[in-house]
C-alpha cells in the first residue's frame, strides 16, 4: 500500500508536486475525506472532465465555492444560458476591443508601475508589481475612477481570501460576504450611471451587450465585475511572478527571452504548464463516470488537479524541467500561451480572459526587461512557491542598476 498524501497539510502547500506524482501513479481516483470530494490527477482524467464531451459534468459545485461572495456568475452558468452570457461578454476580452481600447490601458498601467521603482535597484516584484498590474489594469477597464483604486484592491483582496479559505475559517467568510455587500453598493449606481452616459469603458460594453435579445441586468454585471477580481486579478498576478522567477532561475532561457522577445509567449506557456496559478478546479458529476483507476458516482464533488496533469510523464517528456523550448506544447498554433496545458481549463469554461492575460504578460514582461537589463535574484533569496488553490511566489525580492528618474 501506498501512504496517500494529505492534500492539506503544510508539506503540500510547501511542494506540492511529489504527492501529485504519488497520486498519479499509484492512486489516480482518491477520495479526499477533508474536502468530500474524488481527487483525479492524470492528464486524461482532468482533460477529459473539461471538455466533458460527453455531458457528465456540471458546475453546481460553484454554487457554494463562489456565489456567497460573487452572487450567480458565468461560472455557475449551463447550457444555452451559459452559451449567452459567454457571447455577451467573450468580445471585450478580445480582437478590436482588446487592441484598441484595452492594449493601450495595459501599456499605461506597467509603466506607471514600474516608473515608481525603476529608481530604487531593488524591490519585491510580487508586491510592487505583479498584485497590483492585473487588479489596476481591471479597474482601469472598467473605467472606474482613479481614487477608487485602492478600494477595489481591498475587495480584491477580501474575495482572494474568501476564495483559498479552504479551511472555513468563519472570519474570513463574514469578510467576504460583507465585501459582496459594499462591492454592489458601490458598483450598482456606477453602472446606472454608465447605461444612462456610456463612455468608452468595460462597464458601458457590458451594459450595451445584447446577443438574441438578451441583455445582462445590473445584478449579473456586478457578479462578473466580481468574478474578474478573482479570475482576473490573482491568476495573471501569480502567472507573472512565476514567469519571473522561473526564467530568473534559468538564466540561459532568460539571455534567449531577452534575445528574442517574441520568446515571452513560450515563457507564458510553458510557466502555466510548469507552475500553474490555479492549482486545482471543482466539478460536479451528472451521472456515473469512470475515470482511471474506478468510477465516480452521480452528484459527486471531483476535484481536478491542474497542476498533476500539467506534470504527467505520460503527456510531457521530462515534465518536472522547465524548458520554454519544449516540443511537446504544441506552441506553433495562433494563440500559443493557452496551448498544450490545462491552465485556462478547457471546453465551455476555457478562460474568457486568456488573450488578456497574455497581453498583460507580453507588455509587462517586455517593459520588465527593458527597465531593468540586469535583473537578478536578491542575494541570498531563495524563491518559493506557496499555496494549495492557487499558488505563486508570495515575494520575489530582486535587485538591478537603478535607472535615474
Ligand atoms: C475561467 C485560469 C486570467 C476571466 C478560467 C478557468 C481557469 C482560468 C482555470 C476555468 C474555470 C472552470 O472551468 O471552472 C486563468 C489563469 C489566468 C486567467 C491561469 C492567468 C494566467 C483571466 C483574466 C480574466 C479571466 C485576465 C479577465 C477577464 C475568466 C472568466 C472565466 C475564467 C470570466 C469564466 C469562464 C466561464 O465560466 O465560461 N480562468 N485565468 N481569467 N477566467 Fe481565467
Amino acid at each position: 500500500p501506498h501512504p496517500v498524501p494529505d492534500l492539506l497539510s503544510p508539506e503540500f502547500a510547501e511542494d506540492p508536486y511529489p504527492a501529485y506524482r504519488a497520486l498519479r501513479e499509484h492512486t489516480p481516483l482518491l477520495w479526499h475525506e477533508a474536502t468530500r470530494s474524488y481527487v483525479v490527477s492524470r492528464y486524461e482524467d482532468v482533460e477529459r472532465a473539461f471538455k466533458d464531451k460527453a455531458g457528465q459534468y456540471t458546475t453546481e459545485n460553484y454554487d457554494w465555492q463562489v456565489e456567497p461572495v460573487h452572487g450567480r456568475t458565468i461560472l455557475q452558468l449551463s447550457g444555452r444560458e451559459h452559451a449567452v452570457r459567454r457571447a455577451l461578454v467573450a468580445p471585450a476580452f478580445r480582437g478590436t476591443d482588446l487592441r484598441e481600447k484595452f492594449l493601450p490601458v495595459i501599456e499605461r498601467n506597467a509603466r506607471e508601475l514600474i516608473d515608481s521603482f525603476r529608481h530604487t535597484g531593488t524591490t519585491d516584484l510580487v508586491d510592487s508589481f505583479a498584485t497590483r498590474f492585473p487588479v489596476n489594469v481591471i479597474a482601469d477597464m472598467l473605467g472606474l475612477d482613479k481614487a477608487d483604486h485602492a478600494r477595489f484592491h481591498g475587495w480584491y483582496t477580501s474575495v482572494i481570501a474568501f476564495l483559498g479559505n479552504l479551511s472555513g475559517d468563519p472570519e474570513v467568510t463574514a469578510a467576504g460576504e460583507r465585501t459582496r455587500a459594499e462591492f454592489a453598493a458601490y458598483l450598482i449606481p456606477v453602472i446606472r450611471e454608465r447605461r444612462a452616459a456610456p463612455g468608452d469603458d468595460l462597464l458601458s460594453t457590458l451594459c450595451a451587450a445584447e446577443v438574441d435579445g438578451v441583455r445582462m441586468s445590473d445584478e449579473d454585471i456586478k457578479a462578473f465585475c466580481s468574478l474578474l477580481l478573482a479570475a482576473g486579478g490573482d491568476t495573471t498576478d501569480k502567472a507573472i511572478g512565476s514567469l519571473i522567477a522561473n526564467l530568473l532561475a534559468h538564466p540561459e532561457q532568460l539571455a534567449a527571452v531577452r534575445a528574442d522577445r517574441s520568446l515571452i509567449d513560450r515563457a507564458f506557456a510553458e510557466t502555466l504548464r510548469y507552475s500553474p496559478p490555479v492549482q486545482m478546479i471543482m466539478r460536479q458529476t451528472a451521472e456515473e463516470v469512470t475515470v482511471s483507476g474506478g468510477t465516480i458516482p452521480a452528484g459527486a464533488t471531483v476535484t481536478c488537479l491542474i497542476g498533476s496533469a500539467n506534470r504527467d510523464g505520460e503527456r510531457y517528456r521530462d515534465p518536472d524541467t522547465f524548458d520554454i523550448l519544449r516540443d511537446d506544447l504544441g506552441a506553433d498554433t495562433a494563440f500559443s500561451a493557452a496551448a498544450g496545458h490545462l491552465a485556462f481549463a478547457l471546453g465551455r469554461h476555457f478562460c474568457v480572459g486568456a488573450l488578456l492575460a497574455r497581453a498583460e504578460v507580453e507588455a509587462g514582461v517586455n517593459q520588465l526587461l527593458d527597465a531593468m537589463p540586469d535583473l537578478r535574484f536578491a542575494d541570498g533569496f531563495t524563491p518559493r512557491e506557496r499555496g494549495v488553490f492557487t499558488r505563486g511566489y508570495e515575494a520575489l525580492p530582486v535587485r538591478f542598476t537603478p535607472v535615474p528618474d
